[in-house]
């Protein structure tokens, strides 16, 4: 397969959205975890597709994007443009869409609160030795064939060409390939988080590993 690893190009910010609602929720199912996905691509992609660009390379095959890595390495711009521009502009976005009024929406807020409060948005991992931190998203159809693997190996130069000394990725504790995939390419599990789902009326417990490696 001829795939091609380049960075990010305006031109692939509608593909880089779509696969990201695509492959949300472990990328096993066409059922995200929030139905209105414009709102979910703004949340998934937009800090990296918007204000770091340079740091998002995809996968090209036969002139369509099929993947994207999408890495962050300012955490202190990242927290501060996710909550001043990020998230207002999606709150914005999902009441003219008509999304903010129904209840999977306050149930997903809920289950936020809720994760907030028994600490599941703390940071858990360590900002000096893993202070950059990524998202690797590839379409179904095209994984186990080393895409995952050369697009890691484009971002983690371009993180040592930048002085970077630790990377880390957050990944469900039940996506077995992606744990299989972290450890492959080099990464050990250095953190947990908890967090909440909603679940009918109440909320399902998750957890997240924290996977980090450094340069
Ligand atoms: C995780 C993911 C990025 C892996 O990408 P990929 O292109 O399928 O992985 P690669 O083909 O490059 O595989 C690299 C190594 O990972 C391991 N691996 C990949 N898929 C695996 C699987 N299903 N089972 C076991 N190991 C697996 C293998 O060891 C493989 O190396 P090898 O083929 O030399 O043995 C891809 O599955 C994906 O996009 N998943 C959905 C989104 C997601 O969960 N992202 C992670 C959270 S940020």
């Amino acid at each position: 397969m001829n795939i091609i690893i380049r960075p990010y190009k305006e031109r692939d910010r509608s593909t880089v959205r779509r696969i990201s609602y695509e492959t949300s929720d472990r990328g096993e199912q066409n059922r995200p975890i929030f139905s209105d996905r414009d709102v979910l691509a703004d949340v998934l992609t937009r800090y990296y597709t918007d204000f770091e660009p340079q740091s998002l390379c995809v996968a090209e095959y036969a002139g369509s994007v099929i993947g994207y890595l999408s890495g962050c390495m300012d955490p202190t711009r990242y927290k501060m443009m996710v909550v001043l521009r990020v998230i207002p502009a999606a709150i914005f976005r999902a009441i003219i869409n008509g999304a903010f009024w129904r209840r999977e929406t306050w149930s997903l807020f809920g289950a936020f609160r809720r994760t907030w409060f028994k600490g599941g948005f703390s940071r858990n991992v360590s900002d000096e030795e893993y202070p950059v931190h990524l998202h690797i998203n590839i379409l179904g159809d095209f994984r186990g064939q080393q895409i995952g693997k050369k697009l890691m190996e484009h971002f983690l130069q371009q993180a040592r060409s930048a002085g970077v000394h630790g990377v880390h990725a957050r990944v469900r504790e039940n996506n077995v390939q992606a744990i299989c995939f972290f450890e492959r390419v080099g990464f050990r599990e250095v953190g947990a988080q908890t967090f909440f789902l909603p679940n009918g009326v109440g909320f399902r417990v998750r957890k997240t590993l924290i996977f980090g490696l450094r340069l």
